[in-house]
């Protein structure tokens, strides 16, 4: 596995090949990620991770200074799990003047939910994410494959709306969330928890799945009683010393409210949830 810090070494180590499979990540990997790089594989010739801490998506108040920066135990996390090059450049390296264009995504899609109590955070990953695909999909002549795990739903799904408006040759393909034995979706950041609060951390996914429950049980009449069992949902997690900041009940399709006739379909819908736990921040969601 090769490890380059540039984006003329990465095009370098990317010029032999057709097609790259791109797992971008901001380092500290779990086996979610290496989870998206074993399945991406096989979908093209050459694998290809980023590690990088994209300080355009973190708020002043966020953890971007204290994000742990875990370099070689990832690099060899990644060799493991197949990845081929490993694109870990410096923040000089990728913003080497204050980075003035930005993507700005559409606001029905990405200043809801985590857009709403992250303002900026769409537009910081989808500037980030622009820019490393640039640097890794150039100059490919063949299929180009973009990995985003589905732990973090909505922004798989500002990404791919990204790539489809801008007309870009990229498919992206969504990783299945990676839970740990007792169902906690992993994250980087389940490691800024305390031993009690990890042994708390599983009951935000137990109230997404009961709130799921409830919408299945609730069928047509959703969307009249959804508002008033998500606040149930939530004051049943704020009970148990979590600051909630959504629990809700979405369309797959755009994340939007869901409507007497989806509920036709109940396998359109996605239950998705953010609370936080102490000082750490969970998001999770299931597909109904
Ligand atoms: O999901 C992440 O780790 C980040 O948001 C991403 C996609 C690597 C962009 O910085």
């Amino acid at each position: 596995m090769k490890l380059v810090h540039t984006i003329a070494d990465l095009r370098a180590a990317l010029a032999p090949h057709q097609s790259p499979v791109f797992v971008p990540t901001m380092g500290n990997l779990h086996d979610g990620h290496l989870a998206l790089v074993r399945t991406g594989k096989p979908l093209g010739d050459v694998t290809v991770s980023s590690i990088f801490v994209n300080r355009l998506q973190f708020a002043p108040h966020e953890d971007f200074d204290t994000y742990p920066r875990t370099l070689q135990a990832d690099c060899d996390r990644l060799e493991r799990a197949g990845c081929d090059i490993v694109f870990a450049p410096s923040e000089k390296e990728l913003y080497p003047e204050p980075q003035v264009y930005k993507v700005q995504p559409p606001s029905d899609l990405a200043d809801i939910l985590e857009g709403h109590f992250r303002p900026g955070f769409f537009i910081g990953v989808c500037t980030v994410v622009m820019k490393l695909f640039q640097c890794v999909f150039s100059d490919a002549k063949g299929p180009r494959h973009a990995m985003f795990g589905k732990k973090d739903y909505q922004q798989q799904m500002v990404i791919r709306r990204m790539v489809q408006q801008f007309a870009m040759p990229i498919q992206v393909v969504a990783g299945e969330t990676q839970r740990a034995p007792d169902g906690l979706a992993l994250s980087s950041r389940n490691g800024y928890l305390s031993e009690s609060e990890r042994a708390e951390a599983i009951h935000l996914s137990l109230a997404l799945r009961a709130l799921a429950r409830d919408a299945l049980a609730a069928g047509t009449s959703l969307p009249d009683r959804r508002e008033a069992m998500e606040a149930n949902a939530m004051r049943s997690l704020a009970l148990r010393g979590w600051g909630p900041d959504y629990l809700t009940v979405r369309r797959r399709a755009d994340l939007q409210p869901p409507r007497t006739e989806d509920m036709l379909t109940p396998q359109s819908l996605v239950v998705l949830g953010a609370a936080r736990l102490g000082s750490t921040r969970l998001i999770d969601n299931f597909e109904i």
